[in-house]
């Protein structure tokens, strides 16, 4: 059954015909849905989905890899089990007669929310009082972001990244010009120009409450990377001495973690990346009798901890309280069944469509992205 919070503002169809089906008849009506359409539909399924809907998922990946499968999918339907930002890449990477859907309109991202449009073009505006930006920043934006900051970045000859090609995607931005403003998070930006030898105190925190970001001129003038002060309040819950902790208990533990995580998890990690790369390094380099210490969210944790255990190895979560990414989690099957059935019957329900303006520009920063990616 979907939860409360789901069905609280679901279209009238979805709260009288879907939202008090248990997951076991909304996984048969997939499934049903799913074989009747064929290969007109692909469903992508990011690793922070639940089990229940994870596993209806035809690829799932990280945001480059999904934004790969979006770009090279033949299907005429992509459904995203992710959030909105992945669902509107879908939509900018993929053709013009291809429709990205989103199970559920109300699966956000609380990171992509703190950067906007308003303060994005307020922040180029005051920059511009004290230096040219357009000569001497390019502006940076992860992908956890609205289409429109991708066109912003499009019109100012920026580009995107993803936690699996930040440091590609830096290293081509200071080879246009000697400044980055990076947005919306400001712990991937910064850990990554870090291990790239960019010093700290070459780096600010750009505060959109404040006026001109809370910096004098001087500060903006030496700074080289000037950080949007966003975050993952998932993430934002992995702490320092969490891995301290850990560390006491299991001398030999290893400890993995994601960018989003805060400067002092990450360098207290082994090893740092996107939830792809934690998959794959754990998969391949954990050995039997050992234990692995993860920083990233809940779903993918208790999945890895439940395949490694046939390795005999332990995967243990970092944070002491559950965190889980609650957007993420507004995706469940009686969404997934409402989308494709509806899709049977030829109607489609919670596409996601970038203005064409913003699609072009969108489209011109993630396809730099993708060809300065690994
Ligand atoms: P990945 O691209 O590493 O999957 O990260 C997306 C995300 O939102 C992590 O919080
Ligand atoms: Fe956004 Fe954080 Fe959820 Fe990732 S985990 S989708 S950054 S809120």
């Amino acid at each position: 059954m979907a939860s409360p919070a789901s069905v609280m503002t679901q279209p009238n169809e979805f709260v009288q015909n879907y939202a008090l089906l248990t997951d076991e008849e909304a996984d048969a009506r997939i499934e049903a849905a799913k074989e009747k359409l064929g290969d007109r539909v692909v469903v992508l399924g990011h690793h922070y989905q639940r089990d229940e809907v994870f596993k209806h998922a035809d690829f799932s990946g990280d945001s480059l890899k999904l934004s790969r499968e979006a770009a090279n999918s033949a299907a005429e339907y992509i459904v995203f089990c992710g959030v909105h930002f992945m669902a509107e890449c879908a939509d900018i990477l993929s053709r013009d007669d291809q429709i990205a859907i989103l199970p559920d309109m109300a699966a956000g991202c609380s990171m992509a929310d703190m950067a906007n449009l308003r303060n994005v073009e307020r922040a180029w505006r005051e920059l511009s009082e004290v230096l040219d930006p357009d000569e001497s920043i390019t502006p940076i934006t992860y992908i956890n972001s609205a289409a429109d900051l991708k066109a912003f970045c499009g019109r100012h000859e920026g580009i995107v990244c993803t936690s699996s090609n930040s440091e590609q995607v830096l290293t081509w931005a200071f080879g246009q010009r000697e400044k980055v403003l990076f947005f919306p998070d400001q712990h991937l930006g910064r850990y990554t120009a870090w291990k790239m030898g960019i010093p700290l105190d070459e780096m600010v925190e750009w505060d959109f409450d404040k006026p001109q970001g809370g910096l004098t001129a001087e500060e903006i003038k030496n700074a080289k990377m000037i950080l949007w002060k966003g975050f993952c309040s998932v993430h934002q819950m992995f702490q320092g001495v969490h891995i301290d902790n850990f560390r006491k208990k299991n001398p030999d533990g290893i400890v993995i973690s994601h960018p989003e995580n805060n400067f002092e998890v990450c360098q207290k990690s082994d090893h740092v990346g996107s939830t792809e790369f934690i998959l794959k390094t754990v998969r391949e380099q954990a050995k039997a009798g050992e234990t692995w210490l993860v920083g990233t969210e809940l779903n993918l944790v208790s999945r890895l901890a439940q395949e490694m255990k046939a390795k005999d190895v332990t995967v243990e979560f970092m944070s002491p309280t559950v965190c889980m990414c609650s957007t993420m989690f507004r995706t469940d099957p009686q969404h997934l069944a409402w989308v494709l059935e509806s899709l049977v019957d030829g109607k489609v329900v919670n596409q996601v469509s970038v203005p064409a303006d913003e699609k072009a520009q969108g489209r011109s920063t993630l396809e730099r992205m993708l060809e300065v990616s690994p």
